[in-house]
């Protein structure tokens, strides 16, 4: 069976069959593929960390499902995210860009990576690097280029309260049928001394919006990932 799924291509890259059981009503895809996928190709590549492997999972099964044209997301820090969607779309063979942002230099932030900057996916086909507010660019570029495919955005910039309800809210203004992907969500009991700010916004943002989005999170520790979609 496992052989069955993984194709060689003329250049002797594994290619993965396409795990999505479809493309619309509930979300479900072949986790044995995915599981596969990142075993051998991506955990090799970039590690579980920030990432571990839950996360990377949903990444996998996110892209695999809505196969976006565009992918954004921000902060590009040292690449890892950009990296992961990278092998992720060659793969699968999903016909897709990816634009990564992070701030530019003279602008302070406490995780900026300075030189390190997109290390991970420099030059390579398939990545544009910027430098600029991420969610500013993002939609600056959408704008620009008039995309008619599905777009997937990573919201993984400034972990606050405040900033993940402007970013989420200005992509969803913007871009109603948006995927969007956010970063460091996971919520523990009351009590707990853990960064709840991307938490309580995605629940602000969407209870605004007549809860009309749904969401899959991973529950089962730090960092935590939430996709939301409609
Ligand atoms: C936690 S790191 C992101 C981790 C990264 N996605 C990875 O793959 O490892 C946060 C990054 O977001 C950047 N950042 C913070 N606010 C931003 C903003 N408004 N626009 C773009 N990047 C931002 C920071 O400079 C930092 O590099």
């Amino acid at each position: 069976m496992t052989n069955q799924r993984i194709k060689m291509s003329l250049f002797g890259r594994k290619k993965f069959e396409n795990p999505a059981k479809n493309s619309q009503g509930e979300f479900e895809v072949n986790n044995w593929i995915t599981s596969e996928f990142i075993v051998q190709k991506l955990v090799p590549v970039v590690g579980v960390h920030p990432f571990p492997l839950d996360e990377l999972s949903l990444m996998t099964a996110t892209v695999c499902r809505f196969r976006p044209e565009l992918i954004f997301e921000w902060g590009t820090n040292i690449g890892k995210s950009a990296r992961i969607f990278l092998e992720i779309v060659n793969a699968f063979e999903i016909p897709s860009h990816i634009h990564s942002i992070d701030l530019p230099d003279e602008v302070f932030h406490n995780e900026h990576p300075k030189n390190d900057r997109g290390k991970l996916v420099r030059g390579m086909k398939g990545v544009t690097l910027h430098q600029a507010d991420g969610v500013t660019r993002a939609l600056e570029i959408i704008a620009q280029q008039k995309p008619a495919g599905k777009l997937l955005f990573l919201v993984d910039g400034d972990h606050s309260y405040e900033s993940v309800y402007k970013e989420l809210a200005a992509i969803l203004d913007a871009q109603p049928d948006a995927v969007v992907l956010l970063h460091d969500t996971f919520y523990q009991v009351p009590g707990s001394n853990y960064n709840t700010g991307p938490h309580d916004a995605i629940k602000a943002v969407l209870s605004a919006r007549g809860n009309a989005y749904r969401t899959i999170s991973t529950q089962l520790g730090l960092p935590g990932m939430t996709l939301v979609y409609k």
